[in-house]
Order: C-alpha cells, then sequence, then structure tokens
C-alpha cells in the first residue's frame, strides 16, 4: 500500500502520520505536506527516519506537482488533511482558503480521477469538520443528515471541498469516505486556536481574549482519539458513507477556560485565581457559531470507535505537553507570531 497522507506536518495530520508509520509497517507512508506557518517537521521529528516513511515538501495547489508524484509513488489510497484550518485568519484572508481547501482538494481529486481510472481498490479519504452544519441552538446534536448551512468562510470552504468529494464520487466514481469531527486538542496545535493559544497566554501573563459573552460551546475531542477513528475508518468505514466523530464532549468557553486557568495555577504553583484574572472580555468574532455538538453513535455502533481518554485526562496531558515542550512553543512564536496576534481586527 502507497498511501498518500496530505498535511502531516500540521497539528492533526502529525499524530496520523505516526499511528500509520508505527502501526502499518508494511505500507509506505508518504506525507505531503508545503509547511505553512501551521505545518512543522519537529511534530514528526519521532519517525522521520523510519523505513517506510518519506516526507514531500510541496503544495496541493501545484498541480504539476502532484502530477510528478502521483506518477512516481503510484499512489493507492489518500487522507487528505492538508488545509487552512483556522477562522479567524479565514475572516481576515477568505481567498487563502478557497484557493487551498477547495482548488487543492479538486487538485488532488483530479490526480486521483486521472491515475485510479475505474479500479475500485483505491480510498480518498476526506477529513472534514462538524462546521460545516453550522450552528445549533440550546439543544440537538449534529447527525450525519444534518443538511449544511456554513457560517464562516473557513466552513464554507470545507463544507464546499466536502461537495466536491462527493461530486468526484458519483460522477468519476472515486472511492470516497468523508469524516467530520469535532475540536480538537492536544500536543503540537499551532497556539491560535483557543486550548494552545491559552495555555501559551497563561504562561506568559498574558491576557486571555474571551470573544463576546463566552458562552458560545464547542464539543472537544483529544487529537490521538480522532487519529484512532481516522485509522478505522480508512480500514473499516463504508465507501460514500459519512461520519461523524465527537466525544458527546461540550464545554461553554468560559467554563473550559475557567479549568484551564485552575488546572495551569496548579501546575505552575501559582496562587488559586491568579490566570483567571487575566481574562478578558473583547468583541466578538463576526458570524461566530454559538454551540457544536456531535452526534457520534454511528461511528460507535457500525464502527466500534469511542474516545479512550476522558476530557480530564486528555487536557492534562496536554498542558503536560506544553510546559514539557518550552523550545517547540518558543519557536513556534518567534519571528512574526507576536505581530499578527497583535493585529487581528477583532482582537
Ligand atoms: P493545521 O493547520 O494544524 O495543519 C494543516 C497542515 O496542512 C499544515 O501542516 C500545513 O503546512 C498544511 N498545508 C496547508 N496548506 C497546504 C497546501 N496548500 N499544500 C500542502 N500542505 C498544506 O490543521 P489541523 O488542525 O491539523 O487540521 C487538519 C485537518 O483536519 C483540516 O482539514 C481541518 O479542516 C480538519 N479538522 C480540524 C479540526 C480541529 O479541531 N483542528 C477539527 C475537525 C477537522
Ligand atoms: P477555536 O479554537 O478558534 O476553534 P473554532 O472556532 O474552530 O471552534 O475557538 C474555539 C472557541 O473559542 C470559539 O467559540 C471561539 C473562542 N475563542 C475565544 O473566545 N478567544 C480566542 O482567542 C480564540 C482563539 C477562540
Amino acid at each position: 500500500m502507497n498511501l498518500l497522507i496530505t498535511g502531516g506536518a500540521g497539528f492533526i495530520g502529525s499524530h496520523v502520520v505516526r499511528l500509520f508509520v508505527k502501526a502499518y509497517p508494511n505500507y509506505s507512508i508518504y506525507n505531503l505536506d508545503k509547511l505553512s506557518y501551521a505545518g512543522n517537521l519537529e511534530n514528526i521529528k519521532d519517525i522521520e527516519r523510519a523505513e517506510n516513511y518519506t516526507f514531500l515538501k510541496g503544495d496541493i495547489n501545484d498541480s504539476t506537482y502532484l502530477g510528478a508524484i502521483f506518477n512516481k509513488y503510484k499512489f493507492d489510497s489518500v487522507i487528505h488533511l492538508a488545509a487552512e484550518s483556522h477562522v479567524d485568519r479565514s475572516i481576515e484572508d477568505p481567498i487563502a482558503f478557497v484557493k487551498t481547501n477547495i482548488i487543492g482538494t479538486i487538485n488532488l481529486l483530479d490526480q486521483c480521477r486521472k491515475h485510479w481510472g475505474d479500479n475500485k481498490e483505491h480510498l480518498f479519504y476526506h477529513i472534514s469538520t462538524d462546521e460545516v452544519y453550522g450552528s445549533l441552538g440550546s439543544s440537538g446534536l449534529f447527525e450525519e443528515t444534518t443538511g449544511y448551512d456554513p457560517n464562516s468562510p473557513y466552513s464554507a470552504s470545507k463544507a464546499s471541498s466536502d461537495h466536491f468529494v462527493r461530486a468526484y464520487g458519483e460522477t468519476y466514481k472515486i472511492p470516497y469516505v468523508i469524516t467530520n469531527c469535532s475540536n480538537n486538542y492536544g500536543a503540537n496545535q499551532f497556539p491560535e486556536k483557543l486550548i494552545p493559544l491559552f495555555i501559551n497566554n497563561i504562561l506568559n501573563n498574558e491576557s486571555l481574549p474571551v470573544y463576546g459573552d463566552g458562552l458560545y460551546t464547542r464539543d472537544w475531542l483529544f487529537v490521538e482519539d480522532h487519529a484512532l477513528a481516522i485509522d478505522l475508518v480508512f480500514h473499516k468505514g463504508k465507501i460514500k458513507e459519512t461520519y461523524n466523530i465527537g466525544g458527546f464532549n461540550e464545554w461553554k468557553n468560559i467554563d473550559l477556560i475557567r479549568l484551564l486557568c485552575n488546572l495551569m495555577d496548579q501546575k505552575l504553583k501559582r496562587d488559586e485565581g491568579t490566570s483567571e484574572k487575566l481574562i478578558t472580555y473583547i468583541k466578538d468574532r463576526p458570524g461566530h457559531d454559538r454551540r457544536y455538538a456531535i452526534d457520534a453513535s454511528k461511528i460507535n455502533k457500525e464502527l466500534g470507535w469511542k474516545p479512550s481518554v476522558t476530557f480530564e485526562e486528555g487536557l492534562d496531558k496536554t498542558i503536560d505537553w506544553y510546559l514539557n515542550n518550552n523550545e517547540w512553543l518558543n519557536n513556534v512564536t518567534s519571528g512574526i507570531y507576536k505581530e499578527y496576534y497583535g493585529k487581528m481586527y477583532f482582537k
């Protein structure tokens, strides 16, 4: 099996690449990543010398390059994670999201169409998000049958790429599967998303910018459990199916932030309440989705997946990882990081 994984130097992709390289020594794993601000080879340093692993630096928007690597490596299947992934950045620069998330996905699909023909022994696995379903009221859960209703440029670009995957499946008979997952947290997440940003800011005694009233709800899943779900769906998922992945783990932002502050005070041996003082309510994110919550019963019933760690365990491991990986954090927050985060217009 020659398996192409895109975006494998990023947050979720690095956990997926590591899992596959270790669990499947008989597969040849190719990691294609352009190494954007969010891609970092340090994330997969421990497996870079593995015999079944090859890193390919390239852009999914470069179809000539894609054609060359498809010719050379004859990929049997693709797990596609490469994307622009942060909602706030999509508000600042929507076109970048259209280019990578929509056009980049189509470029990959097109290579599969050209190289796979009618052969059914392939799989295009698209990693997507629950944000395509839009926003929930105070009750209800996103099911696989929930209609798409994206509100941010990020979620609109992911919704569009999901549609193109389906369209290529119907039109050109490319075998595909799609999973839509809730918010991930864990090691190696770039400190722009809520949990690593706030860990970093607490460490540096900087303010914790809470958007709007802080009563927005997200459903959090430990990244290693997402990677295990991806492994299961890749091997056992039914062609043309969609599976929702989530931890039945809803938190209002402000409750999660208070929990994080308490845990950080304990770990840093600071007085109780020290980190909470950094909380600053700021202007809301435009188009901010009120609530996401996943019904993950299909993947549980059909494939037997469920999260392996509780939120308390996952968060504890995550905080410890950031505390023990100061150099990683310093590296990714050096250079233009501070300038960028200082100028986000709604902060
Ligand atoms: P990330 O931003 O941490 O990593 C994305 C990776 O893609 C980076 O390594 C980057 O260098 C690479 N990349 C970006 N543009 C590229 C291009 N044009 N060509 C090649 N490589 C490119 O993202 P993540 O949080 O790991 O998300 C991975 C995937 O999972 C995305 O498709 C995202 O939509 C999806 N997802 C993320 C979450 C989440 O909570 N983070 C939840 C559900 C789904
Ligand atoms: P985020 O980690 O950006 O993920 P997403 O928007 O894809 O769900 O944000 C999670 C929640 O935290 C979301 O409701 C926005 C909120 N948030 C803040 O209040 N302040 C921040 O600085 C960030 C980054 C997010």
